[in-house]
């Protein structure tokens, strides 16, 4: 399975998502691979210092590539050796976006529920899919999910309308929020929510429900066509 998480708009949590999904899966006895394709390469520092720090769990690979054709061949390459491998897009409509695209199984769209983030998965999952999907000849199933998510009842109010307009918009969208939890911040600088000293049990259950949903769906996917 090849899981590309993009959102062409800027700090959404992809890159927070691609770590905390690909622990856990690694945590759940994956082979896993992230590939890096933000052009800061701020993913390989965080590789570098979560082995520095030992909290590098041992069935998760990471590396860089910053070139579309590399992007496409080395996740075909190593989802064909068995691996499940994330993609992190850097957030911006350029060619890396089109090849982590292009080599997907699923794209997983990361956005809060501010107008520009709903905006930008949007038109993602509505102007960009459905060429892919032409041109390519198969389907590319997409997922939103709300990130930073507000646990105060009263403020998750106030994002009811954008919830709305991405319930009518017709894209699927995962079956939990993912709120705003303190374990998120920790994975910027080294660990996995697995890893790091003080786990949060609440965080990786969310990760464990996402990475359920994703390979449900991926499983189904593959039914579909091997029928
Ligand atoms: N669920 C969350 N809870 C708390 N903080 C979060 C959560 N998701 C993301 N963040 C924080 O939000 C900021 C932006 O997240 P991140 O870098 O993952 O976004 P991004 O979409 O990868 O950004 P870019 O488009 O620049 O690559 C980071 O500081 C991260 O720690
Ligand atoms: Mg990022």
């Amino acid at each position: 399975m090849i899981v590309t998480i993009a959102n062409p708009k800027g700090g959404t949590g992809k890159t927070t998502l691609v770590r905390a999904l690909s622990g856990t899966a690694a945590h759940a006895g994956n082979d896993v691979h992230l590939i890096d394709a933000d052009s800061r390469a701020n993913t390989m520092r965080w590789v570098s210092m979560s082995k520095q720090m030992d909290l590098w769990p041992d069935r998760l690979k990471a590396e860089s590539c910053l070139d579309s054709n590399a992007i496409y061949n080395i996740a075909l390459q190593r989802q064909q050796e068995g691996k499940i491998v994330f993609v992190d897009i850097e957030g911006t409509t350029n060619e890396n976006l089109f090849a982590g695209l292009y080599c997907a199984d699923i794209v997983l769209i990361p956005l809060q529920t501010t107008q520009d983030d709903v905006v930008a998965g949007m038109q993602l999952a509505l102007n960009h899919i459905p060429v892919i999907e032409e041109d390519r000849k198969r389907k590319l199933p997409a997922l939103i999910v709300i990130n930073q998510h507000d646990l105060v009842i009263g403020r998750a109010k106030v994002h009811e309308p954008l919830r709305e307009i991405l319930r009518e918009s017709g894209v699927a969208m995962a079956s939990r929020p993912i709120a705003r939890r303190v374990a998120y911040q920790s994975i910027g600088a080294a660990g996995t929510l697995q890893t790091v000293a003080k786990s949060d049990s609440k965080a990786i259950a969310e990760m464990e429900t996402l990475l359920e949903e994703l390979l449900t769906l991926y499983r189904s996917r593959v039914d579909e066509a091997t029928q």
